[in-house]
């Protein structure tokens, strides 16, 4: 099967009111180079609708930044992936390191979170990765393929085509040391392997994005490898004319 078109996810984080989303988004499409990736913002959510509207002319998708495992109800602060669907959003981030070290997320309540995601008929980028002293003792495939088999746990073979995976060690997020490509490459390569072993022929169609420190100087070596399908970009995903820069580069 061929590669993929690869996928720029852009993680916002916890920046942007919908006033400033509108003024950049209306800015970004005007300035929309040729590309062969996919664009997607994953905005808060509160920012999902005036983006929607901002550019509603381009091809540029949205995302949120979390989803609920649940699906309505009692569970104050969540918002759910019919929500996220009905504001126009086509992906949902789940399980990035954030909310597992800050938010005390388990790869548990991330194979829900994919899941309902997947059941609502959103796409889930599901984030998995290793810390430093994980890395530092050799330890970081096992580490990573054990937290990527939790965290699609309860992700059948029906739904595995439309999973997006991210790849991001923790060590590398917003700190400025991106893997290399070669260690990029690793890693892809050896949660493509776990993923052909849950679910075979689907495995191939699957996007493995890396994600930490990405920026325009090393995004093109870093998604020219085989099988990194793209990337997840935090700080770099702020500012327009940087991520003009990177859609150019794919
Ligand atoms: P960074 O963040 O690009 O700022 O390192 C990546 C992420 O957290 O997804």
């Amino acid at each position: 099967m061929s590669k993929p078109a690869p996928l720029l996810a852009l993680n916002w984080k916890m920046n942007k009111t919908p006033a400033e989303a509108t003024t950049w988004a209306t800015e970004l499409a005007s300035h929309l180079p040729r590309t062969g990736a996919e664009l997607a913002i994953m905005a808060p959510a509160v920012d999902l609708s005036a983006l929607a509207w901002a550019l509603r002319d381009t091809a540029v998708a949205l995302g949120g930044q979390d989803v609920s495992q649940h699906e309505s109800g009692a569970h104050t602060g969540e918002i759910s992936a019919g929500m996220l669907l009905n504001v126009g959003a086509r992906y949902a981030v789940v399980g990035h390191s954030e909310r597992r070290e800050y938010h005390a997320e388990t790869s548990g309540v991330v194979a829900a979170k994919a899941r309902a995601a997947l059941t609502a008929g959103l796409v889930p980028i599901v984030c998995v990765g290793e810390g430093l002293e994980v890395r530092e003792r050799g330890g970081q495939i096992e580490y990573t393929l054990d937290q990527l088999r939790e965290s699609l746990s309860q992700v059948s073979i029906d739904n595995a085509g439309a999973l997006v995976i991210a790849y991001e060690p923790v060590w590398a997020i917003g700190t400025g040391l991106a893997a290399t490509a070669a260690d990029a490459e690793e890693l892809a390569a050896a949660i493509r392997g776990a993923l052909d072993g849950l679910y075979r022929e689907y495995a191939s169609g699957v996007r493995i994005l890396y994600g930490g420190s990405v920026k325009p100087g090393n995004i093109a070596e870093i998604c020219a490898q085989p099988n990194v399908n793209g990337a997840l970009v935090g700080g770099a995903s702020l500012d327009v004319a940087s991520v003009v820069a990177m859609a150019a580069a794919l």
